[in-house]
């Protein structure tokens, strides 16, 4: 059994009283959100209501999921806490890293010998440490979590943005960065501002070629890609109660698109329904007995807009099937309008390739709906004119699939069946063809349709729509192909119409699986060794960060001034250095690439003030370093904006970076600083920062009275033996501060382990 029934008895038992607690203290009926969110207070139970959209509260999710790409990092990092076993049950997904080029068979082959270093990793330190390990091939990420781990009224956090997957079964579950899983891991409170709250109410049912898919691409186009930015967005009503709990977590999955924070559906029948299918009969009796807890409040959804900050509503019964797109997943249209539109902005109507499946539209559900399709091309003797692929979300639903012959029914009309992986979804896709860049359509029923995110191509435009859309369109072979109204013709030269797409939301036969990809923790992994290969370029060990020596920073060198924008993105870029992303010293070669310095506008090319001479920042850096030189770096408003990337403060501190200095900071950067034992500080006065010069020597004092709240002091020694001297602030809390003289949060942790 993968999932951990004592934890979720834990959570049902003291649910009543906290949300018991959460009414008293904010006074009125509550939403589900809020019920599950107060009843995951890390300090135990309410003692007052959190203002939403303002105030910073401390949760403790019940699980944490990642896939391999962040994990890594995650997981190097939490082995410095030192502790034998994570604090929460926690799971690693391999699902990035497999490339869609052939075929699954050959593409899973090919993945596990080029990933092999990483795989090995990620398998033994799940082993020692306690972590369930889906190996490649196993399985998206999300659907692996819906099918095994989500419950209903459960908190989670997950190192990817699709997380809120599991929304679909009544868990609130958040994206979050590899520095937040490895914390909750760690044992640490996990952060959040309190969310405000978007209720859609549905009515209505669906029917005939409208799916859940249709949902979110509807709310998309109402919210925009950053209308739920900061909202969890609750849906309620019987035409939520009417959708399989499969069809929610699709919706929910896409509310990344509108930005928000996550999206959830009450427990019902369909949850219930789904919970028995995948074998977790126990869940769906434990949360039987607490089913008042898992929906929000009869009044919050009878009077919504008293409770919500928004309120959205949508007719089922009246909802056109949509697509959207290109390159943005907020441009809606109503099939009805869609043909138009292909022709009034140009878009290729000719349709080079459908892609179904995904960690978005992988269910059985889906599928079936899809084939049903593909079963009807094959008897109405239409051949299908676009390429077209099939990416199962799980092994579960692959081998479930193929065994009631649906995989077959995609291979005879050319479809392939590409591995369970996320694949073209992700840009994992070595689409033939795509380097030619030439202008074209393709459509998805996945999440994400921005340039160049499928095929790495700007011309490709790619749609997103519900699978039985997507399959109904690659049939066509055009985009103008409306299937509600045209017909097409077949090799018979007849006129032929395609009928409404039929499905099964859960297998007659139930769910089977000949080996679904998992491998169990050792229960004593004290003796289990980590493997890392010394010579590997892609993964290192880490190195615990030194401790603060005690005095006030001195004789520091200016590494960079930077001009305006620095993200984390400037600060440790993406795209090929990802690959790094499980090797600190490899990685920091991006070091501030992307910053421009602001005494010559330039990136990357700063002065070494020991030689005079201007290089890259890493390789200056790593000069000063190796001279046991410290360095400070200065810059603009907003630092760190972006990500949530920890490796953007990882890396000043791994190459000696003791300080950064700027106008304001993006509060999750800042925070990353404080965790791995950076000094982050801000101009009191901002206009200090025009003091300060490309030779300066630089001084930070006061460090011997850190205190909260206190500010500290600047001291600029400029070449020309003036000096300037200022105050500066700082946002340290007295933990913080702790962090800050152990040299990282995660040495505290270590130190208390090895003291015990
Ligand atoms: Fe993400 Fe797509 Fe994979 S949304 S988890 S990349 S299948």
């Amino acid at each position: 059994m993968a999932f951990d029934l004592d934890m979720i008895r834990k959570v049902y038992g003291s649910m009543g009283a906290r949300i018991e607690a959460a009414r008293k203290s904010v006074n009125k009926p509550l939403t589900l959100t809020e019920k599950i969110l107060y009843s995951h207070l890390w300090a135990g139970d309410a003692t007052q209501a959190y203002e939403r959209g303002v105030t910073y509260v401390d949760f403790a999710p019940d699980r944490v999921a990642m896939q391999d790409a962040t994990a890594q990092m995650a997981l190097l990092q939490f082995m410095q806490a030192g502790r034998p076993k994570v604090a929460v049950p926690s799971t690693v997904h391999c699902d990035h890293l497999i490339q869609a080029k052939i075929g699954a068979d050959q593409d899973l082959a090919t993945a596990n010998t080029t990933n092999k270093e990483v795989y090995d990793f990620l398998s033994s330190v799940s082993n020692k440490y306690g972590l369930g390990f889906w190996k490649p091939g196993a399985g998206i990420i999300h659907q692996v979590v819906l099918e095994n781990y989500a419950f209903p009224g459960g908190m989670m956090i997950g190192t990817d943005s699709h997380t809120p997957n599991a929304g679909g079964l009544g868990m609130v579950a958040i994206g979050v960065g590899g520095a937040d899983a490895c914390d909750v891991m760690a044992g640490f409170a996990w952060e959040l501002k309190f969310p405000k709250l978007i209720g859609v109410k549905l009515t209505g049912k669906l029917s005939g070629w409208t799916a859940a898919k249709d949902v979110i691409l509807k709310v998309a186009g109402i919210l925009t890609v950053k209308g739920g930015t900061g909202y969890i967005v609750e849906y309620f009503g019987e035409g939520a109660r009417s959708m399989s709990a499969t069809g929610k977590a699709t919706i929910c999955n896409m509310g990344a698109e509108i930005g928000a924070t996550t999206s959830i559906f009450g427990y019902d029948e369909k949850s219930e329904a789904y919970l028995r299918g995948t074998k977790r009969a126990e869940i769906a009796d434990l949360a039987n007995e607490v089913a008042a807890h898992l929906t929000g409040d009869e009044e919050v959804y009878n009077n919504p807009e008293a409770y919500f900050d928004q309120v959205i509503e949508i007719n089922l019964s009246e909802l056109e099937p949509h697509i959207n797109g290109p390159f943005t997943p907020d441009l809606a249209w109503p099939i009805s309008k869609f043909a138009q539109a292909v022709k009034e902005h140009n878009w290729p109507a000719k349709l080079d390739v459908g892609l179904i499946g995904s960690c978005t539209n992988s269910s059985y559900e889906d599928i079936t709906r899809a084939a049903s399709l593909a079963q009807q091309a094959i008897d109405k003797k239409l051949i299908a004119k676009s390429e077209y692929t099939v990416t199962p979300g799980s092994e579960l639903v692959r081998y479930t699939v193929e065994r009631d012959g649906y995989l077959d029914t995609f291979e005879k009309i050319g479809g392939v069946v590409l591995a369970n992986a996320c694949g073209p979804c992700i840009g994992q896709w070595a689409r033939h063809g795509a380097d030619l860049q030439e202008k074209n359509s393709i459509i998805t029923s996945f999440n994400r349709n921005f340039a160049k995110r499928a095929d790495g191509n700007p011309n490709t435009h790619a749609f997103v729509a519900s699978p039985e859309m997507v399959t109904a369109l690659a049939i066509a072979g055009s985009l103008t192909f409306n299937p509600l109204t045209d017909s097409l013709i077949n090799e018979d030269g007849q006129e032929v119409r395609l009928d409404e797409p039929q499905g099964l939301e859960m297998p007659t036969l139930g769910y089977a699986v000949e080996d679904a990809g998992y491998q169990a923790p050792a229960i004593d992994g004290s003796t289990v060794e980590v493997l890392v290969d010394q010579r590997s370029s892609r993964l290192q060990l880490l190195a615990p960060f030194p401790v603060w020596e005690g005095t006030d920073l001195t004789g520091l060198k200016l590494l960079i001034k930077a001009k305006g924008k620095c993200t984390t993105d400037h600060i440790s870029m993406a795209g090929p250095w990802l690959k790094f992303r499980g090797h600190l010293d490899n990685i920091s070669n991006n070091m501030l690439i992307g910053a421009i310095n602001y005494f010559n506008d330039t990136p990357d090319h700063v002065k070494n003030q020991v030689t005079g001479e201007y290089g890259p920042v890493p390789a200056t850096q790593r000069a000063y370093k190796a001279a046991g030189i410290g360095t400070i770096v200065v810059g603009d408003e907003n630092y760190g904006e972006g990500s949530s990337r920890e490796h953007a403060a990882m890396e000043p501190r791994h190459l000696g970076v003791r300080v950064i200095l700027v106008k304001s900071f993006a509060r999750i950067h800042e925070t990353n600083l404080k965790k791995q034992g950076m000094l982050g500080i801000t101009f009191a006065d901002p206009k200090d920062y025009d003091k300060v010069r490309e030779n300066d020597t630089v001084d930070v004092k006061g460090l011997t009275e850190f205190t909260p709240g206190k500010p500290l002091t600047v001291v600029l020694h400029h070449d020309d033996g003036t000096e300037d001297s200022f105050d500066v602030n700082h946002t340290y809390n007295e933990q913080q501060i702790e962090w800050f003289k152990a040299g990282a949060a995660l040495n505290i942790i270590r130190m208390k382990q090895e003291q015990h």
